[in-house]
């Protein structure tokens, strides 16, 4: 392993370089004004990868964004256990503009980061294993096992074309383990495998009163008022002690056992630095549990976002015709998408009051996952994190979702390795993303190591 941590030293600064010449290039799938650069993205990708001599490696198009796939097979022995990587090439749109210290697609390095949309979310962790096969592949000729490599586009947007993806390429995508490079650090230098994604389901609700807006004089106060209805329905999801109010909302929730509960007290968890990288002012939550539970391993309903009547500058005095809003729940096992959906849906439905119309639309859904963390893969990876950060990696959860995740390991029976080389203040969906340029650093020999360790498994 000497020569590949060598080639990785020599060509730190390089690998910086490469990676701030695909976040050049404004990825953001769920706007259609950057169709084309979801491809151009994606043939990025794939130019990086050809002049790497996989034996495969291919653009797949979808329904919607491409994925990119690639293969690489260790002739020298056959034998050895295939590791399939997973990222995706999508970033998040990039408003609000003006609070970005310098462009979202012109990656800048300061301060032992790098800067800009996507860096870390999901590019960087990307080029994290991107730039570990390389340096295997020009210090030894070849990977110490086989790996494949999925990457795909639409991440960010619910993955709503990867089931189809995976059902048709099912054996392309054979793998004895899975890796995944999408999630934070616990913390400053801290390797954290992660062994928890918490599901999601997501759905736009609409509440329609008069035909059109009314004046206010001469019809409020004589009409419901969507808007008050809808801010009503909202009110009714949580009740005093910050639970669900939905009924069954919780009857599929698989409780946190006593020693997960004191596993996850033992991390060193600091929720004022917590409240800070938050900009809030105090932790709010289900009522019975602390914030590392309330994030990671309980359910949540939010609103995203409401919208409904006049909003410009100044004065209009109307009742508004419609209003809508964006409502998301994260989920725990066992919870199901399309299941927890009906129930928000109907309840938001029961308790709207009279006078108004409600609509729901589903918008998409991901199941949430847990580790088979008794898997002896799990020790491997561990070896592997903290040979190269040198200091003990520790098991944490996340709250957001990763779509593939779960459904990889149901489709393959195959445990899932979430190796994360993000921080927990990286700004990731918000302005001014970053990514901390040790960590890619150190990132990289992570997967190195575990390539490498992997190749020793019987
Ligand atoms: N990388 C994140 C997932 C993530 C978020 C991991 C927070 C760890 C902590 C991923 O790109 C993401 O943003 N996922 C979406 C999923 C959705 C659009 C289906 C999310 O969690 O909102
Ligand atoms: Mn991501
Ligand atoms: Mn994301």
């Amino acid at each position: 392993m000497q020569d590949v941590l060598a080639y990785i030293d020599e060509n730190r600064a390089r690998f910086v370089e490469d990676l701030a010449g695909w976040v050049k290039i404004p990825a953001i799938s769920s706007d259609p004004a950057h169709k084309a650069d979801m491809q151009k993205n994606a043939e990025h990708l794939e130019k990086a990868i050809s002049s790497l001599g996989p034996d495969r490696v291919e653009i797949w198009p979808t329904p919607g964004h491409p994925a990119v796939f690639a293969e690489w097979r260790c002739k020298a022995n056959p034998k050895a256990k295939t590791l399939l990587v997973y990222g995706h090439h999508d970033v998040q749109p990039v408003d609000p503009l003006e609070l970005w210290v310098t462009p979202p697609f012109e990656p800048a390095v300061r301060e032992g980061r790098m800067w800009g949309r996507g860096v870390v979310d999901d590019k960087g962790q990307v080029y994290i294993h991107v730039k570990a096969i390389e340096s295997f592949l020009k210090t030894k000729k070849a990977l110490p096992i086989h790996l494949k490599l999925i990457v795909e586009g639409e991440e960010e947007i619910g993955s709503m074309n990867l089931d189809e993806l995976l059902r048709t390429k099912a054996k392309d995508l054979e793998a004895d383990f899975v890796c995944v490079s999408d999630t934070a650090m616990f913390g400053r230098g801290i390797p954290s495998l992660c062994v928890g994604l918490r599901g999601l389901m997501y759905l736009e609700v609409r509440v329609d009163g008069p035909k059109q807006d009314l004046h206010s004089g001469s019809f409020g106060g004589g009409v419901a008022n969507p808007v008050h209805a809808l801010a009503k329905m909202i009110a009714k999801l949580h009740d005093e002690d910050g639970r669900v109010a939905v009924p069954g909302f919780y009857a599929n929730v698989v409780e946190l056992t006593a020693e997960e509960r004191t596993e996850i007290q033992g991390l060193p968890f600091d929720e004022k630095e917590w409240l800070v990288a938050a900009g809030s002012t105090m932790a709010l939550g289900e009522k019975g549990h602390s914030t590392l539970e309330r994030i990671w391993a309980r359910p949540t309903v939010d609103c995203c976002g409401i919208q409904g009547g006049f909003t410009g500058e100044g004065a209009k005095t109307i009742i508004p015709a419609f209003a809508t809003a964006k409502i998301s729940s994260r989920l725990v096992p066992d919870q199901e998408p399309e299941e927890i959906q009906m129930k928000v849906a109907d309840y938001l439905k029961k308790v709207a009051p009279p006078g108004v119309r409600v609509t729901v639309e589903y918008l998409h859904g991901g199941r949430p996952y847990v580790a088979p963390t008794s898997h002896p893969v799990f020790d491997v990876a561990k070896r592997a994190f903290t040979k190269a950060f040198g200091r003990p990696t520790v098991f944490i959860r996340e709250g957001g979702s990763i779509p593939f995740v779960r459904t990889i390991a149901d489709a393959t029976g195959k445990p899932c390795l979430l190796m994360g080389f993000g921080q927990p203040d990286e700004n990731a969906h918000a302005p001014n993303e970053w990514i901390d340029l040790e960590n890619y650093h150190l990132g990289i020999k992570s997967a190195a190591h575990l390539y490498d360790e992997l190749s020793r498994l019987g």
